[in-house]
């Protein structure tokens, strides 16, 4: 399984890269605005930095709707560098857009899921990855795990190369569970994949070695 870094904030990718924990980072206009990322030159600097310090791909999102717009804005995102993945949400001309890059030779990452029936459609427009959101079903009541573990089987199902990343994953539990469902790709925020470590007996336990140690060599 892979962890990407669902986030545009230089420092916690830089800190999760150093520890060796992530393959691949995902931004969204939104987390892009959250950092003060503003105006076009400024953007492209910004995804040009998280390039140069992470090894794998970037999704960066389009901000077009219009078929032409979103197409010619993947086309200048992907010519940026060789890691950005193009994301595009999953409307009528998104999946246009996707079917298109695609023939170029240009990677995807269809946005806000929220549905089997999306993914499928994105998948069969070429996708290299589908984003299904977990935590915003769970807003509404609904159950975003149920989401995609029934995109895991379906994709497996029918052979789809497209691959599955999950998001929206906002909390640790969230992330421990979409292990067990065999999904791809998880992207979160750094405190969601480090909150892996937190153990009560894991602290316990070191105290007591380091009194231990303590006792014999004071
Ligand atoms: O990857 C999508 C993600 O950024 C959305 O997360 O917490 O805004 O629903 P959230």
């Amino acid at each position: 399984m892979k962890f990407f870094l669902d986030t545009a904030n230089i420092d916690h990718i830089s800190e999760a890269h150093w520890m060796g924990i992530i393959d691949g980072v995902t931004t969204n206009p939104s987390l892009m605005a959250k950092e003060g990322v503003k105006g076009e030159d400024n953007i492209i600097a910004h995804y040009l930095k998280i390039c140069e310090i992470v090894d794998g791909d970037v999704s960066a999102e389009v901000i077009s709707t219009d078929y032409q717009g979103m197409i010619s804005e993947g086309e200048k995102l992907a010519a940026l560098h060789n890691q950005i993945v193009v994301k595009i949400p999953v409307t009528e001309n998104g999946i246009r857009a996707i079917r298109y890059l695609t023939g170029k030779g240009i990677r995807t990452n269809c946005t806000l899921i929220f549905n089997p029936g999306q993914a499928l459609l994105a998948a069969k427009a070429g996708a290299t990855y589908v984003s299904p959101f977990i935590g915003r079903l769970d807003d509404i009541g609904e159950n975003g795990m149920d989401l995609v573990e029934k995109l895991v089987h379906i994709f497996d199902v029918y052979g789809f190369n497209t691959e599955i990343i999950a998001a929206s994953v906002r909390n640790t539990n969230h992330l421990l569970k979409c292990m067990e469902t065999g999904v791809d790709v998880v992207t979160c925020p750094l405190n969601v994949i480090t909150g892996l470590l937190n153990h009560p007996l894991t602290d316990t336990g070191l105290e007591k070695f380091l009194s231990d140690h303590r006792k014999l060599n004071d």
